[in-house]
């Protein structure tokens, strides 16, 4: 299939080009690099058969985002392309609506142009907000808490809408829990700006001296040891979701949202004891307050996406703790140094 895929340098989306082309797709990146680096597009070319091409543009910007899809004529577009951090989503507000919301129109106006009606929107686990029960599934109420999961949420919104309102529209509304790790050859990862906000990227800094401790946030929950517990999925693994997910198209009509997880819960001290495992040694940790916003625990019923996206898990904590690790121990400034 030829698939568009917006933020296809990021995090998520270099692990999914890579599983992509692997699978004999055809793909057109649309990157603004505002949050990643060109390198980490020649690393997706280096551990794939590298048939791609990449623009350089803000999804904002319409008339670009038109005419790359005019000519590359998309079969569905992936779209990762957006701002992610729920702290600096409360201090750059009208930025986070602009680029999630807003952005999402410019795209669709983009697609409605080519002629494309399938698309698979990276959304999050944060639009369930504080759980009325666990394992979340599809059908519990949406209550984002934070001004990044209205965000999200509103995109779904907008999504579902655009999809009902034509026939042979699709779009698939992934709800990510908690991604983490790297790809196995330890080239490619997750390469955050200044002070890790999330505890994997964080704990990895610390494994490699760049931080004193982890501060783990509270261990006064109402979980075994007292620290949060969360859904973690492999990046990897998310990465196959989304290839595995073009083919529910063939199907589907209108708007569809899938729990990507494990349905395996965590807790901050067991990562801990598996990051500890890895390095070899102990790591340096302090007990703070919790973090205001936070939720005790998050879990996942995926059962819907093993069913209709015939996708499921396949690495387990210590898979994703060893290859952020072998990422982060190879790179220890991520795509910043030469090589
Ligand atoms: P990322 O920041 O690594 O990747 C996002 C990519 O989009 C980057 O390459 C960035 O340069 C690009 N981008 C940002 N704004 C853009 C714009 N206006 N125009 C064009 N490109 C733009 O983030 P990620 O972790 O790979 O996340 C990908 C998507 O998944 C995001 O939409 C994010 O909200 C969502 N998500 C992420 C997580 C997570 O924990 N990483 C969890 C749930 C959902
Ligand atoms: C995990 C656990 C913390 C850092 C966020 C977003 C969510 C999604 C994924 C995008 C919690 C604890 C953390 C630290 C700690 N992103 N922790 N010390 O908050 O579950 O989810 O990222 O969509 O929307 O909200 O992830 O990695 O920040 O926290 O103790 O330095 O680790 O309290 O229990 P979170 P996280």
């Amino acid at each position: 299939m030829r698939v568009l895929v917006t933020g296809g340098a990021g995090y998520i989306g270099s692990h999914t080009m890579v599983e992509l082309l692997g699978q004999g797709h055809e793909a057109l990146v649309v990157d603004s690099f505002s949050n990643s680096s060109p390198k980490a597009l020649d690393r997706v070319r280096e551990l794939s058969n590298g048939y791609f091409e990449a623009v350089e543009a803000d999804i904002r910007d319409t008339a670009r985002l038109t005419e790359a899809a005019e000519r590359f004529r998309p079969e569905a577009v992936i779209h990762f392309a957006g701002l992610k951090s729920v702290g600096e989503s409360v201090r750059r507000t009208v930025d986070y609506y602009d680029v999630n919301v807003a952005g999402t129109v410019s795209l669709l106006r983009a697609m409605d142009a080519s002629g494309c009606g399938r698309i698979i929107f990276s959304s999050s686990a944060t639009v369930y907000g504080e759980p009325q029960y666990l394992p979340f599934d599809e059908s519990h109420p949406l209550g984002p808490i934070n001004v990044y999961g209205q965000t999200k949420a509103m995109a779904e919104r907008l999504l579902t809408d655009w999809a009902a309102a034509e026939k042979g529209r699709g779009a698939l509304l992934l709800r990510y829990f908690n991604p983490v790790g790297a790809h196995a050859s330890g080239r490619m990862g997750e390469d955050p700006l200044g002070v890790p906000e999330n505890l994997m990227p964080f704990l990895a800094q610390v494994a490699a001296g760049r931080r004193d401790a982890l501060r783990i946030w509270g261990d006064d929950y109402p979980t075994p040891d007292g620290t949060g517990i969360r859904d973690y999925i492999h990046v990897t693994d998310l990465a196959r979701a989304h290839v595995a997910a073009l083919a529910r198209f063939e199907t589907l009509e209108g708007a569809e949202p899938y729990n990507i997880g494990t349905g395996q819960g965590i807790s901050v001290k067991e990562m801990l004891g598996a990051f500890n495992r890895a390095v070899g040694r102990d790591l340096p940790f302090e007990i703070h307050p919790r973090r205001p916003g936070d939720i005790a625990e998050m879990r996942a019923d995926c059962s819907k996406a093993n069913r209709e996206l015939n996708w499921q898990a396949e690495h387990d904590m210590d898979d994703m703790v060893q290859s952020l690790w072998a990422w982060q121990s190879a790179n220890p400034h991520g795509y910043g140094e030469p090589g």
